[in-house]
């Protein structure tokens, strides 16, 4: 998602640093926004003069300390806490006071993270949705330690972005991944109960409740290892029977089955067009 983060921001006319662990993965995110504007300039969204401001506008590092300068660090790292606070700690070291730090957690706690740096009042949640460029909203989350000004800044930020914010308390999986997760596991405890195959899930819940996507190829999207990543930490929170990742996820994660990432998910992505994963019955 960072890539897709670095995009907007670096679209709306804000100089963007990406930071990356490696230079491989510098030039993997540095590709994915190359591609991405390419196929909006394909589209007539985006002029070619625009797309070269836009490159010129970001740049991509490996060390941490090149965002000190930024007035806004937004982190959207793996889904585990110990190396979101690693990450966040690193950077409390070298941003300047007034920087506002902002996660684009799916579910773990704001509140965790902000009392691990220096600066809990100038900390917020950003939670953006994937395609990013394409998805219209983000969900500013204030937790308690996070001040006014640093709120409005964060909306400010998101409006200008051209997205559409709504604010959400520091709870588990926020406004959206509160309902938008039980439906996904229910949808895979439909596979593992043999309701339907994958496709006729899918093709029940796009043609029949207007979805741009079934559930099925929307677990895929997200990334299985992803999804039950936020469903764990959801059940961990809630201890609700909704939230627990069903054993056929589990599985397939095991496996090695992260979904569109890896090609292997409830479809497999080998071929011109996804094919559903037969194996799963
Ligand atoms: N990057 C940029 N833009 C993209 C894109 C991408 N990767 N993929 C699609 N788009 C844009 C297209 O350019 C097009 O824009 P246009 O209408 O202005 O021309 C628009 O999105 C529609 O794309 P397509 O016509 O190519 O394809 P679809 O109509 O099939 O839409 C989709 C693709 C936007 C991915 C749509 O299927 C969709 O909305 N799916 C649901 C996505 C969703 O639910 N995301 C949230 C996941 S949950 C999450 O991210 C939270 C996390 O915490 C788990």
């Amino acid at each position: 998602m960072g890539s897709g983060i670095a995009q907007v921001a670096a679209q709306a006319g804000f100089p963007t640093v990406v930071r990356e662990m490696s230079n491989a993965l510098c030039q993997r995110a540095h590709a994915a926004v190359q591609g991405s504007l390419a196929k909006a300039v394909e589209k007539g969204k985006l002029t070619p003069g625009e797309r070269d401001l836009t490159l010129g506008r970001l740049s991509f590092v490996t060390d941490v300390a090149a965002l000190g300068g930024c007035d806004l660090v937004i982190e959207a790292v793996v889904e585990d806490l110990a190396v979101k606070n690693a990450f966040w700690r690193e950077v409390d070291a070298t941003a300047a006071p007034g920087t506002i730090f902002a996660s684009n957690t799916s579910s773990l706690s704001i509140a965790a993270m902000a009392v691990s740096t220096s600066r809990p009042d100038r900390f917020v949640g950003l939670h953006f949705f994937n395609p990013v460029p394409a998805m219209q909203l983000v969900e500013v989350v204030r937790t308690v330690t996070t001040s006014d000004a640093t709120h409005g800044a964060a909306r400010a930020f998101v409006l200008r972005l051209g997205k559409q914010p709504i604010d959400a308390r520091d709870t588990p999986g926020f406004v959206v991944n509160l309902l938008l997760v039980p439906f996904l596991l229910d949808a895979i405890r439909a596979v593992e109960r043999g309701v339907a195959s994958v496709r006729d899930i899918d093709t029940g819940m796009s043609l029949g409740a207007g979805h741009p996507m079934g559930p099925l190829a929307l677990c895929d999207y997200v990334g299985l290892d992803t999804l039950q990543r936020v469903a764990e930490v959801m059940y961990g929170e809630f201890r609700e029977q909704r939230y627990a990742p069903p054993p056929l996820l589990r599985r397939m994660v095991i496996s090695g089955m992260m979904g569109r990432k890896n090609g292997r998910g409830f479809y497999l992505y080998a071929g011109e067009t996804p094919v559903p994963n037969t194996i799963l019955g």
